[in-house]
Order: structure tokens, then C-alpha cells, then sequence
């Protein structure tokens, strides 16, 4: 009990240090961020298109509404990546690859995921926007 009071304000002075230093370095790498920083090529206007495209059928009906995950398809808001690092250009190559039977990660998942949304067939536009929305969903991931 002792010790631990003794040790509380050096643990405090250390984490307080060490969040100043991340934050200098940071302010300095990014001048006056307002809010989530957006992959290039990624607009509100394009999430709100992928968010429609994401919700017409073919997407939710396997991940889920808002791509909180589903029997046929795994989170797209929580939990750990599966087939990358989560950037949006990885985003992207996924839905367009879609992924193979040989290539999910839990084998006892019923379908693969068909590129291009399947029967949507979706154009590379149309993929780069529902990428946008699964990337705006997808920033707790990990
Ligand atoms: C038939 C069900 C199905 C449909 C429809 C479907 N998916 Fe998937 N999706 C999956 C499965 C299954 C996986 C891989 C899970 C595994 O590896 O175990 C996956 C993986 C993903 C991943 C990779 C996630 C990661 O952790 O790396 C993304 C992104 C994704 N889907 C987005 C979409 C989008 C966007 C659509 C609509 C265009 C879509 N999916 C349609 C079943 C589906």
C-alpha cells in the first residue's frame, strides 16, 4: 500500500512526459488535424455513396447492418483485420478481389466472399466508395 503511493506520482510524471513528447511530434507531423484524418481520394460525399451501396443488399446481408458482423461475414467495425493492415488501397484490393474459399480465415464459414460485391457486380468507382465506408467504419479495427 505504501509502495504504491510512493510510486503513484513518478508513474504519473512519466506518463505526463511521455504524452507531451507524442504530442509535440505529432502537432509537428500534422498541423491543426480537425477530426479523422481522410486517405487521399476519400470524401464525405463518397462515404455517404459506399454507406447506400453498403446497405442495398449485398454487403449487410453478410456483415451485418453498419458491418457489425453476421452468421455469413465477419465485423467490419471491430476486432482484428483479417486479409490486411486495414488502409483504405488494401480496402479496396479485398472487395475487389473478394476472398476465396481457400482463403478465409475461418473455415467453417458457409460462402466466400464473391469480388465485387458478387451479383452486384460493382464498377471500380462504385468499389472505391463502398471501400470508403467500410474504411470510415473501420477505424477501431486492428
Ligand atoms: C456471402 C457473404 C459476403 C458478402 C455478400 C460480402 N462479404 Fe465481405 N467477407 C465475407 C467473408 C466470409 C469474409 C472473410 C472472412 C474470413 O476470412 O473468415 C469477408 C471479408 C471482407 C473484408 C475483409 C475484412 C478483413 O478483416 O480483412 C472486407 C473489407 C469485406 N468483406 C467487405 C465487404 C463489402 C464491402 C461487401 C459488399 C460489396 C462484402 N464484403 C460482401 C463475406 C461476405
Amino acid at each position: 500500500m505504501r509502495r504504491s503511493l510512493l510510486l503513484a506520482p513518478l508513474a504519473l510524471a512519466l506518463s505526463l512526459a511521455a504524452c507531451h513528447k507524442g504530442g509535440g511530434a505529432e502537432a509537428a507531423a500534422a498541423p491543426a488535424p480537425s477530426g479523422p484524418r481522410m486517405p487521399a481520394g476519400v470524401t464525405p460525399a463518397l462515404i455517404a455513396t459506399g454507406d447506400s451501396i453498403f446497405h442495398s443488399g449485398g454487403c449487410q446481408r453478410c456483415h451485418g447492418q453498419k458491418g457489425v458482423g453476421g452468421q455469413n461475414g465477419p465485423s467490419l467495425v471491430a476486432g482484428p483485420w483479417l486479409h490486411s493492415t486495414g488502409k483504405y488501397e488494401e480496402i479496396v484490393q479485398t472487395i475487389t478481389t473478394g476472398v476465396p474459399r481457400t482463403a478465409l480465415k475461418d473455415q467453417n464459414r458457409r460462402f466466400p466472399m464473391n469480388g465485387r460485391g458478387g451479383q452486384m457486380n460493382l464498377n471500380d468507382d462504385q468499389v472505391k466508395a463502398v471501400a470508403a465506408y467500410v474504411w470510415s467504419i473501420s477505424r477501431d479495427k486492428h
